[in-house]
């Protein structure tokens, strides 16, 4: 018993030396021989043999051991010359670890396409540290974003000895970590972020990337809240909140309209994009993503809003022969079983009511509250993950917007102001200092309410207004996910790297 006692003594203290352990270095490494094989077993059978490098320490003054480093996979018959898929597992802005390939997501599927893969981990808004009798967290804005540029410069440090190419990286993530994504690829090489890198023990090197996917970025979030209000303040959920709230509402919707006209966006004919036609703009992105679906064969009923042509389906001449006019009051050629009680609809979309769509949308999930993003003590409202974000080391929720600050009697430090700014791509494209990436995989799902659609818009409008090639959808009824279609997906990453 008293052995027992004595060796569980010795373990606990094992344990807590190991916890404490801190990996130190005076300089980054990269052992080529570190290598060890593995494989993984993709969905439809295949099997896909890769040689996996870990706990690759991106920076030399690590504060965080259990996030700050990374995982990389190469896949048999890669060279130096193949494309790394980086992707991130950021979510809610929450810290993320670096782990294995996954067969079911993009990570497995680029590494079966050939990839080398990239797997790191980042701080984010809960990690924290014990420092004496403190607990310091680790994670707060733009903590994981430096993480991440962090391991793009280590891959450029060690290009030489690691397989695949550093000038071909494609970042991938989905919400806070599309955000991310969007981070990476925006921010390339800017000065804002040098001694904030130099500080962690960064890889003295550049930080750009190839290409960017972002799947339902959850971003620009000093403009989230009035982007939400202006969308969705009109639907039926917004209408039966008190009217402490719905003044919230309406001061918020107020205020989108002069950030949209800020921005100078233009459509693709090189047309003005502003706040008189911005509604319209989002009812033709949204017909489009449901007429892509209805010729894919989806069933997009008229009760969502839409409008459509009458007749075209039934009058398309078949097969080379002559399309028939349905004769007056009659239900023409349709096959037997459309022929029931429900409206006909057309092949084409013609319109959509975006009202009765919006509280389509409302409906298969309620909107956050109000406001959605930067909410804490407004009007009695809880704290969002976004507060924690924009917080302190020590662990507090703060406001991030003017505005909300105003509310709740708070003011925004310099520095806070800063770091807001550090983590919005929208004050970085065309800024004429950022290398922002020259390719653009943007979804945002045509359901997907944990953020308004201009977000998403915005992003890629002022992506393409700045000459980018950005490959944008608001996929049909797709609520908030990510790695989605993976084929139409790795079709645009096979393209872009020919
Ligand atoms: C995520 C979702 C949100 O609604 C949000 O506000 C922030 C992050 C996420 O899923 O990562």
């Amino acid at each position: 018993m008293k052995k027992l006692i004595i060796a569980a003594i010795g373990m606990m203290l094992a344990t807590n030396l190991n916890a404490a352990k801190k990996p130190t270095a005076n300089a980054l490494q990269f052992d080529p021989n570190s290598g060890v094989k593995a494989s993984l077993t993709m969905p439809d059978g295949k099997v896909v043999n890769y040689t996996a490098y870990t706990k690759l320490y991106f920076v030399t003054n690590i504060e965080d051991p259990t996030y700050q480093y990374m995982n990389i996979f190469v896949p048999e018959g890669a060279t130096q010359q193949t494309p790394i898929f980086l992707r991130t597992y950021v979510g809610g802005y929450l810290p993320s670890q670096a782990g294995d390939p996954q067969a079911q997501d993009a990570s497995g599927r680029a590494l079966s396409e050939g990839y080398v893969l990239v797997i790191p981990g980042s701080r984010g808004r809960t990690s924290t540290v014990q420092k004496g009798k403190k607990t310091i967290y680790t994670g707060r804005a733009p903590k994981a974003l430096l993480d991440l540029k962090a391991a793009i410069r280590y891959l450029r440090h060690f290009d030489s000895v690691i397989p695949g190419d550093a000038e071909k990286i494609i970042t991938d993530g989905t919400s806070a970590g599309g955000a991310m994504s969007s981070l990476m690829g925006a921010t390339g090489n800017n000065p804002a972020y040098k001694s904030l890198l130099k500080a962690m023990g960064a890889a003295d090197e550049r930080d750009d990337v190839f290409a960017s996917v972002c799947y339902c970025p959850i971003t620009d979030l000093d403009h989230a809240d009035m982007a939400y209000e202006w969308l969705y303040g009109n639907t039926d959920s917004r209408k039966s909140l008190s009217e402490s709230k719905r003044a919230l509402t309406a001061e918020l919707a107020a205020q989108f309209p002069a950030y949209i006209n800020s921005l100078g966006l233009k459509k693709a004919d090189g047309t003005s994009l502003n706040a008189d036609n911005y509604l319209d703009y989002i009812k033709q992105i949204i017909i489009r993503s449901a007429q892509e679906a209805k010729d894919a064969g989806a069933d997009i009923p008229d009760s969502l809003g839409f409008t459509f042509s009458s007749e075209a389906a039934i009058q398309a001449p078949i097969n080379g022969g002559v399309g028939s006019a349905r004769p007056a009051g009659m239900t023409g050629g349709m096959p037997p079983m459309m022929r029931g009680g429900g409206k006909k609809v057309g092949e084409y979309i013609t319109d959509l009511d975006l009202d009765k769509y919006l509280n389509y949308v409302v409906s298969t999930q309620p909107l956050k509250g109000v406001p959605a993003f930067d909410s804490y003590k407004v009007d009695g409202a809880a704290a969002s993950g976004e507060n924690g974000e924009f917080g302190n080391d020590q662990g507090s929720d703060v406001n991030f917007t003017a505005w909300a600050a105003a509310k709740t009697g708070s003011t925004l430090s310099e520095e806070l102001k800063e770091n807001v700014r550090l983590l919005n791509p929208m004050y970085f494209i065309g800024d004429g200092v950022s290398s922002v990436a020259p390719h653009w995989y943007i979804r945002h799902g045509a359901r997907d309410r944990d953020t308004a659609f201009p977000i998403a818009i915005n992003l890629a409008t002022k992506l393409e207004n700045a000459g980018k090639d950005v490959n944008f959808k608001l996929p049909w009824n797709r609520p908030h996910s990510g790695d989605y279609a993976l084929n139409e997906l790795f079709s645009w990453i096979a393209e872009i790297v020919k």
